[in-house]
């Protein structure tokens, strides 16, 4: 029998115990920062439900190697395993075979080194603002004097500073997406999962939002994996973008994006200035290629 993983959706951050992922000898002699991802040949197929009896292959023979501090973008068509992905880098599902591992250590599950970014803002719309942020801490058992420190340090750095007392329903999209943002930064976390998280924004919101996110992330560069619909938004941002088949998602071609924009990554400049860019929309164009030879409108 096929064990069924629990794909958990709700709750923008699951954070459990600490996983006992105790670090691997080669990842303590390793002179790179942390946050190193390793996907080793991962496949992953879900158990069929009620009358629909077939179990489904999700995703198939999955590898790859998330560098320390990448930015990396997953696209391709819906369906094909983009989220199923990122949860099981959560450690919030287990793959049917292969394995996940963060640092050298198997992914067992989910924890405060790995913060993840859902669509859905998920705030709980009965905490204000400094309470939404500073919940994982409080479950982490961070004590209030250091809370307070990284609160104060990432209400400026997400344009949140005079909406300490908010509730979320007192916010606009854009506002509440910055407060599941800065959730996920206040852990310090190696490991940022991001899943579609502009893709309810209006298009300013988004473009400022993206913006915003390359000057966070900047800051301590963690690991990024970054799931989109929006090929622009994925070659803007990517130091290398994946693109998925249709399902069951297997990896269809790796694109590196800094082998056209060299070491000065255009993410660093307005999105604006660089749409107007030849080499940008030559990319665009041949990730959009890639990914709709996949689709099939169903
Ligand atoms: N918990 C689950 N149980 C059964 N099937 C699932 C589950 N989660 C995802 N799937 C199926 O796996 C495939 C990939 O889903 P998903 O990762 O959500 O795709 P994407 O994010 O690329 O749109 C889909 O066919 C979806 O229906
Ligand atoms: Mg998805």
């Amino acid at each position: 029998m096929i064990a069924l993983p629990n794909l958990t959706r709700s709750g923008a951050m699951q954070l459990a115990d600490a996983p006992n992922d105790a670090p691997t000898v080669a990842a303590v002699v390793a002179t790179e920062p942390p946050g190193g991802v390793r996907f080793d040949k991962v496949s992953i197929r879900f158990a069929g439900s009620g009358r629909a009896q077939t179990s489904t292959l999700a995703v198939d023979d999955f590898a790859l190697d998330v560098v320390a501090s990448e930015f990396l973008v997953i696209v391709g068509p819906s369906g094909c395993g983009k989220s199923t992905i990122l949860s099981m880098a959560a450690g919030l599902t287990v793959p049917t075979s292969g394995a996940v591992l963060l640092d050298g250590s198997r992914i067992r599950g989910p924890g405060p080194d790995k913060a993840v970014v859902f669509q859905g803002f998920s705030l709980f719309p009965w905490k204000t603002v400094v309470e939404n942020i500073e919940f994982g801490l409080v479950l982490n058992g961070v004590p209030a004097a250091e809370r307070a420190r990284r609160v104060d340090y990432y209400l400026p750095i997400t344009g949140l500073t005079g909406f300490e007392h908010h509730y979320p329903r007192q916010l606009s999209g854009g506002m509440q997406q910055r407060v599941a943002i800065a959730r996920s930064l206040v852990l310090r976390p190696r490991l940022l999962l991001m899943d579609e998280p502009f893709a309810a924004l209006d298009a300013q919101n988004r473009t400022v939002m993206q913006e915003e996110l390359v000057r966070v992330w900047s800051e301590y560069r963690p690991t990024v994996i970054f799931v989109t619909h929006s090929v622009e938004e994925a070659v803007f941002l990517a130091d290398r973008v994946v693109v998925m088949t249709r399902r069951p998602g297997r990896i269809k071609r790796v694109i590196d994006v800094r082998a056209t924009t060299g070491s000065e990554h255009w993410r660093e400049a307005p999105l604006d200035q660089v749409q107007r860019r030849s080499d940008f929309q030559d990319l665009r164009a041949t990730v959009w290629s890639l990914i709709r030879d996949d689709i099939v409108v169903e």
